[in-house]
């Protein structure tokens, strides 16, 4: 038998060796750099805002809200598909035939369809399927995701995320009243209806976890690991926090969470044409229901503001997008 110092020492050795993928810490106090804004609204609009990503057929498919000013209402679009996020300055802007607004956009692998989820259909939360979601014109007709309701907001259940694991899909969603709820399914009843119960999974200020929250799986964590980022209304502007979760039915703690160390915001994102960083989505590993994300190699398209310009109805804000890269 041996001795079990020398044991201690091969596993230390081994261990590096016989796990095949690098699993990355998260960073306890991130560093960003950021693009400068990266599209002009077309005319019409006065915003590009609360962005979701996918990968799709090695290019970038980016969904969107947009506030136009004629009808002052939000409606959304998508982008021509992008090779590089600077394409997105060029890149067509296409309307479509139904509002999606806050969109969530992302392969559902179980039944192969493509999923977009949405808020302020005729349920709180609505979504429709694809086999084509770059075709804006390709979505089924409207279906209802979740129809509960919210108290102490003024603007009702708002910002869906959807997230599944191995047996069941969840569904996170905010208040703009200091909540964070939470509804699952088993896989195999979605895509479906959520119904109208939830379960409060955060609670703080109304300013400390406003809306836009996002939810990520980490990429190859055991036990895994996820990874949620809420928008917050600070000081100096809107900024991230993060929490982090063994379970997608656990409890959340707080990650980097306060405006002077924050996930993303304007005390770390190295931007100088925004205070805002806002709602939109971390760049995914896979387009698929996992929404796995690589702690290694963070990218974050956000929503973004000169803050000079300043209308003073809030939807009137002229927000753009940006993308935030990592510095490890
Ligand atoms: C995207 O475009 C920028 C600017 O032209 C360039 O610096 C960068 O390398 C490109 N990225 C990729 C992944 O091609």
């Amino acid at each position: 038998m041996l001795p079990t110092l020398t044991l201690t020492l091969l596993s230390l050795l081994l261990a590096p060796i016989s796990s095949a993928q690098t699993t990355c810490t998260l960073s306890s106090t991130y560093r960003w750099t950021s693009t400068g804004a990266l599209a002009t609204p077309k005319s019409g609009w006065a915003s590009l805002k609360d962005f979701t990503a996918v990968n799709y057929n090695g290019k970038t498919l980016v969904y969107a809200s947009n506030y136009n000013t004629g009808t002052k209402s939000y409606g959304s679009m998508n982008f021509g598909l992008l090779s590089n996020w600077t394409d997105m300055s060029s890149a067509p802007q296409n309307s479509m035939p139904f509002n999606a607004v806050a969109p969530t956009l992302f392969y559902f692998t179980p039944k192969s369809t493509w999923v977009l989820a949405y808020q302020w259909g005729p349920t709180s939360f609505s979504y429709r399927t694809s086999t084509d979601p770059s075709n804006v014109g390709s979505w089924s007709a409207v279906q209802p995701l979740f129809s509960g309701k919210v108290t102490g907001s003024d603007t009702g259940a708002i910002d869906q995320t959807l997230i599944g694991d191995s047996k069941d899909m969840y569904l996170f969603f905010a208040g703009d009243n200091g909540k964070i709820y939470r509804a699952s399914m088993p896989l195999s009843s979605f895509p479906g209806n959520f119904g109208t119960a939830s379960t409060v999974v955060l609670s703080d200020t109304k300013n400390n976890l406003f809306e836009a929250v996002q939810v990520y799986t980490l990429a190859n964590h055991t036990p895994p690991m996820y990874l949620m980022l809420v928008e917050a209304i600070g000081a100096k502007g809107r900024y991230f926090r993060s929490f982090t979760a063994t379970s997608l039915s656990g409890t959340w703690t707080a990650q980097a969470a306060s405006e002077s160390n924050p996930f993303a915001g304007k005390a770390n994102s190295g931007a100088s044409w925004t205070d805002d960083i806002s709602h939109g989505d971390l760049w995914r590993l896979n387009p698929d229901q996992t929404m796995t994300v690589d702690a290694c190699d963070l990218q974050l398209l956000y929503q973004g503001r000169d803050p000079k310009n300043t209308p003073s109805d809030y939807n009137s804000l002229p927000y753009r997008p940006g993308v935030l890269t990592l510095q490890r």
